[in-house]
């Protein structure tokens, strides 16, 4: 393959004939360091003004199908210079084989930029993305996107549609499933740790482009209704949802995708305001903003654009550089430009920044550097590859009830288990939603792990039970039979793969069809039983949690899922995850999230034991989550120690260190994730009853203690005052140290100046 890519390069300098031979790239490569500006103002120079539409211009690729079905985009169409970039189009051959047509074929033989989504990997599956938040550990989230890249760029990709940066804190939304859940904090750190993983310094032929999506506030869709409207205070824009797409961009991602939402009723594809306004000139992001499928020809739907030229001029005027599907862009802005409704100089800018995404990634020199047939098959699902993915699936779940210390199972004496339920060896599900070229072949379901993993020392039963949304129960007698002879009963139930993701709203989200049911029919066998729960968001699963003594949320554990289940059930890895979303009690209380106000009335005891009627609460249920934001039990007990702030007073411009010192309790090793959270206790607008402001998943032997160092910046402490501008105000700050937003324990300092 290396000789014809020298070969095919060769002939760029043909096909780019009509350049100064300085402009040609092998000839400015072999002039040494090569102007980039130069370059592409050369190049750009001799674009016509349909080339130049054709480069924003990103069609689907023959077998895409992440979005309503739309003409794919053939290599004709790449001849005559009509396409920039493909959207899930990949395969080393396959793309080289579109690659030589537009280097070799089209007029000025400007390489195709390959993007697709690569979310939680791309053929070997890590957990779905909200299960790799739950690990609180950046960098098993940044090893997860570098193996992604790996493996993805082998396979001819150039651009990932990743990472998904939207706050979530409406679990009826399905693709709460896709992010980090309901914490800025956490938002902001596991969004640079994604950008690292994917881009690198974006010099090796493993790496790749990034993009922070969906920009911005696609999270707060009303009702949790997939692609509705979000509308808020700019205050909650800027504290809540803007901030990770502001960490990516200072981690240095390269692409931003527009949201289909409308944000106070402008719709983000033609959102100039925050697109050109906050996200390029008040950040600085010089990278490049695609839409999202079909969203520049959703403008008419939303109301905005009559017809197809006027919703392209909205959003190339809005700063949406690339049109994801609607080929507007491409068909009908030539028109609107010759007739001076859209200037040319905006077409030029997306041009630019097209042409300098190629530029950075090395195409213009070698536009068949990830071409590599043989690397392909050497750099997919390796074994150090599912390895990283069993250790990162064990570290995403989460150990929500223990009573009894029901789990671990006792392996050694485990003569007989019972494993039920539709999720025990359902390949497809374990892969979650936006799982790249994930294979349910791949995958090791929680049947085959167990059995793997207990030998021949165990008799394991298997019995479904019932689907996982039927209303048939006449599974449940073979179920109920299966729990009758075992020694113990593991459960696995919950949502499917498709439950969750993109255009997959619920509305209510406790366990589907009758498997609740199915668990009382089990129990009722009389054996002890414990649940796995597999979701792609916070389900409502109180009466679970009244039936059996023990569950472990397994979000979608990846290709490794019946090993990392085992390996936590049978006790040879001990839990750590902590959940990066609330647990409600039920829908009614949505949306529920741990930072909350205090409000003017909050809840409160009178001296006769009861709430004051007159106060924030519900008739029906208390204010309080089943399990809280950063939740999370062990095999082991943790002790903490009243946080330790450094200095008793600091000003507004320092920093503070804050001591914690945990304790490992109890008889086994374990991981712990320290959490550290922040109250302004008075300020001049209302502020979060706490929020978290640093986390680290340390390991504990049993008896040992370790004291963990974290550091308070002004961003910690500071807000947006009245004016809408970043300040640290004088007054108390009270910390709190613990293994849950509920911590306990606390200490307060002082800033005595007035902030910024
Ligand atoms: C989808 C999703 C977006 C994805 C794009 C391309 O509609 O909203 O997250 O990257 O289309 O598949």
């Amino acid at each position: 393959m290396r000789a014809l890519a020298v070969a095919l390069s060769a002939s760029l300098l043909t096909a780019t004939a009509g350049l100064a031979v300085a402009d040609t790239p092998k000839a400015a490569s072999k002039a040494g360091a090569r102007d980039e500006a130069a370059f592409i103002e050369a190049l750009l120079g001799k674009m016509t003004l349909e080339e130049k539409l054709g480069q924003l211009n990103q069609p689907p690729g023959p077998d895409n199908r992440t979005g309503p079905q739309a003409e794919a985009g053939g290599l004709d169409q790449v001849r005559r210079s009509e396409v920039g970039s493909f959207l899930g189009l990949h395969g080393a051959a396959r793309t080289c084989q579109y690659q030589k047509v537009a280097v070799e074929e089209s007029r000025l033989g400007i390489p195709l930029l390959f993007a697709g989504d690569v979310i939680h990997g791309f053929r070997t599956i890590f957990p779905q993305s909200i299960g790799e938040a739950a690990t609180f550990n950046p960098a098993a989230v940044e090893k997860s996107a570098r193996i992604a890249a790996i493996e993805a760029t082998a396979h001819g990709f150039h651009w990932t549609f990743a990472p998904m940066v939207d706050i979530a804190r409406d679990p009826r939304w399905g693709r709460m499933s896709e992010g980090s859940g309901e914490d800025v904090y956490l938002g902001n750190v596991l969004a640079r740790a994604r950008v690292r993983g994917f881009q690198g310094d974006l010099k090796r032929d493993d790496e790749m482009l990034a993009t922070a999506k969906h920009f911005v506030a696609y999270g707060a869709a009303e009702a949790g209704r997939d692609y509705n409207v979000a509308d808020m205070s700019e205050r909650t824009l800027r504290e809540v949802y803007l901030p990770p797409f502001q960490a990516a961009v200072d981690a240095g991602v390269q692409t931003v995708m527009a949201s289909f939402n409308e944000v106070g009723g402008v719709p983000m594809h033609a959102n100039g305001p925050l697109i050109n306004g906050v996200l390029r000139k008040e950040w600085g992001f010089d990278g490049l903003v695609v839409s999202d499928y079909t969203g520049v020809w959703e403008l008419e739907k939303h109301g905005i654009a009559a017809d197809d030229t006027a919703a392209g001029i909205l959003a190339l005027d809005a700063g949406v550089d690339i049109d994801m599907v609607s080929d507007i862009y491409r068909k009908s802005l030539p028109a609107a430009v010759r007739a001076g409704k859209l200037s040319q100089k905006t077409v030029d800018e997306a041009v630019r920044r097209v042409l300098r995404l190629k530029y950075k990634l090395g195409l213009f020199d070698d536009p068949y550097r990830f071409c590599n047939v043989e690397r392909e098959q050497a750099r997919t699902l390796t074994p150090e590859f599912r390895q990283a993915a069993r250790e990162v699936a064990r570290e995403s779940l989460v150990l929500l009830k223990n009573e009894g210390n029901a789990l671990p199972l006792a392996k050694g004496k485990l003569r007989k288990l019972a494993v039920i339920g539709p999720l025990a060896d359902s390949h497809p599900d374990m892969l979650g939603n936006w799982a790249g070229d994930g294979r349910p072949e791949d995958t090791v379901t929680p049947l085959q792990g167990l059995r793997t993993a207990l030998g021949s020392a165990t008799q394991v039963s298997y019995a479904k039970g019932a689907s996982i949304d039927g209303k048939d129960t006449s599974g449940f007698a073979d179920a109920v039979a299966a729990a009758r002879n075992a020694d113990a009963v593991v459960m696995f139930i919950g949502e499917s793969a498709a439950m969750s993701g993109e255009a997959s709203s619920r509305t209510d989200i406790g366990l589907p069809g009758v498997q609740q049911q199915l668990v009382e029919a089990v129990k009722a066998a009389g054996k002890p039983v414990v649940a796995v729960v597999f979701s792609g968001r916070a389900l409502t699963i109180e009466p679970l949690s009244k039936t059996v003594p023990a569950i472990v949320a397994a979000w979608f554990p990846g290709v490794e899922a019946g090993n990392a289940i085992a390996d936590v059930l049978l006790g040879d890895y001990n839990p750590a995850g902590r959940l990066p979303v609330t647990f409600p009690r039920s829908v009614g209380q949505i949306p529920l999230y741990y930072d909350h106000k205090n409000t003017g009335r909050p809840i409160r005891i009178n001296p006769d034991g009861k709430e004051e009627k007159y106060t924030s609460r519900y008739l029906d249920s208390p204010n309080t989550p089943l399990y809280p934001f950063g939740w999370g039990l062990s095999y082991t007990t943790f002790r903490y120690d009243a946080p330790k702030p450094k200095l008793a007073k600091i000003g507004a411009g320092d920093t503070q260190q804050v001591a914690v010192t945990v304790t490992n309790t109890g008889t086994r090793a374990g991981d712990e994730v320290v959490q550290l959270y922040v109250r302004d206790d008075v300020s001049s607008v209302t502020r979060p009853l706490r929020q978290l402001r640093g986390f680290q998943r340390v390991h504990l032997k049993p008896g040992e203690s370790k004291t963990l160092d974290f550091t308070l910046k002004p961003d910690d402490l500071a807000f947006l005052g009245l004016d809408m501008r970043k300040r640290v105000e004088p007054g108390t700050f009270i910390v709190f140290a613990g293994g849950s937003s509920d911590a306990s324990q606390q200490a307060q300092f002082e800033v005595v100046a007035q902030g910024r």
